[in-house]
């Protein structure tokens, strides 16, 4: 029997603090409205306190979202858990997430504070939220460089003071996957209320590890992964949902553990969240790149085409895409011509294809891309040729 890992998304809230990113009301709201239909569990609206446009679209939000719950971020301020309980009234389901740094980088430097003084503040705040909702998720920023003996023992304060979920960031993605996994196993291990609540990460992309750590994570017990749609977020970005689903429903087997993502709205809801955040999507993206699903040299063309498998490990379809494409370049063999040809409706004798191919060649080293406009012309060419 599979587990399940609930999907936190917070392309709204940490996928939106990039520059150049950010997004109205009404745009946030369709976004919101295809998370829903894409299946997330719980969807980050937003941080009320900073603006006044962010405290409103997490009310407009509240009100147009039914399924999953909607999650508003705080400090461990009592102004900024007010403000998120006032924008989240009208939520069917609500989570504060409030946190503090847990890091003595973040203790010492950042919040000019100490240990005890940080575990007191995120104890009071934990309190406070839960005055004003029951649904409390509490984060330690910078968890993935704080001290563990002292994160065990926040984490089990803040579990006593009420919260029902704790995220464990790698706010700066420095972690390397099989030590964030040991430090989640040993949190699980040691914490002894851990079992009261629901264990999440966040992951950040720094080093280009993010989609790895939250594996690790969740190999090791996590159960709530956070994630954006197309791995948007501050810097490099954060987990993208995409990649840890995929990766989640591609080794169901071995890891049994499930999402309850309607994977083949993947595509889609990546299409909107780049289109409305002018963020374009990089093209050998995972899983919603452009060439995710495209096969350009003879070699893979020539496999791909007697057995898919033997060059792809996700069906496109499951994630919404277009079937696999021939892409024919300088780098394309005969096969993978014949296909195309095929195509268009035309077959051609082993000795015609020939001088067809020497010809495909020769224009395929000038243009990048052979379209079928330029497949009629060459036939058009090498038949008239062979006529004369
Ligand atoms: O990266 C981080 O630590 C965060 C927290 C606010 C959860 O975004
Ligand atoms: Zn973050």
């Amino acid at each position: 029997m599979n587990e399940r890992v609930y999907i936190f998304d917070t392309t709204l809230r940490d996928g939106e603090q990039v520059p150049g990113c950010q997004l109205d009301t009404v745009e946030k709201i369709e976004i919101a409205k295809a998370l829903e239909a894409l299946g997330v569990d719980v969807l980050e609206a937003g941080f009320p306190i900073s603006s006044p446009g962010d405290f409103r679209s997490v009310v407009e939000i509240s009100k147009a979202i039914r399924e999953p719950i909607i999650c508003g971020l705080t400090r461990a301020v009592e102004k900024d858990i007010d403000a998120a309980a006032d924008a989240l009234q009208y939520a069917k389901r609500k989570r504060i997430h409030t946190g503090i740094g847990s890091s003595d980088l973040h203790i010492y430097t950042k919040l000019k504070s100490t240990r005890d003084k940080v575990l007191e503040q995120g104890v009071a705040a934990v309190k406070y939220a839960k005055k004003r909702v029951e649904d409390v998720q509490f984060y330690a920023e910078d968890a993935g460089r704080a001290n563990l003996e002292y994160l065990c023992t926040l984490l089990e304060a803040v579990i006593e003071a009420g919260a029902t979920v704790v995220n464990i960031p790698d706010t700066t993605g420095y972690n390397l996957p099989w030590v964030f996994g040991e430090k989640i196993k040993y949190i699980i291990e040691q914490v002894p209320n851990i079992h009261k609540v629901t264990v999440a990460i966040h992951c950040h992309n720094d080093l280009g590890l993010a989609t790895s750590n939250t594996i690790a994570g969740l190999v090791n017990g996590a159960r709530q992964a956070e994630v954006t749609m197309n791995g948007v977020g501050e810097r490099a970005g954060n987990t993208s949902l995409e990649e840890t689903v995929m990766i989640l429903y591609s080794h169901k087997q071995h890891l049994s553990l499930e999402t309850n993502i309607r994977t083949e709205k993947l595509c889609h809801t990546s299409d909107l969240v780049s289109q409305l955040m002018k963020m374009p999507v990089q093209a050998n993206k995972a899983i919603v790149g452009r060439n995710a699903f495209a096969h350009s040299s003879g070699i893979h063309q020539d496999g791909f085409l007697k057995n898919r498998e033997n060059y792809e490990v996700i069906d496109p379809l499951v994630v919404g895409a277009q079937p696999a494409s021939i892409v024919l370049t300088a780098r394309s063999g005969k096969h993978a011509l014949l296909y195309r040809l095929e195509k268009l409706g035309y077959t051609f004798e082993k000795t015609e294809m020939i001088p067809i191919y020497e010809k495909f060649l020769e224009i395929a080293d000038k243009k990048k891309k052979i379209d079928d406009q330029d497949l009629l012309e060459i036939i058009r060419e090498v038949t008239e040729s062979l006529s004369k």
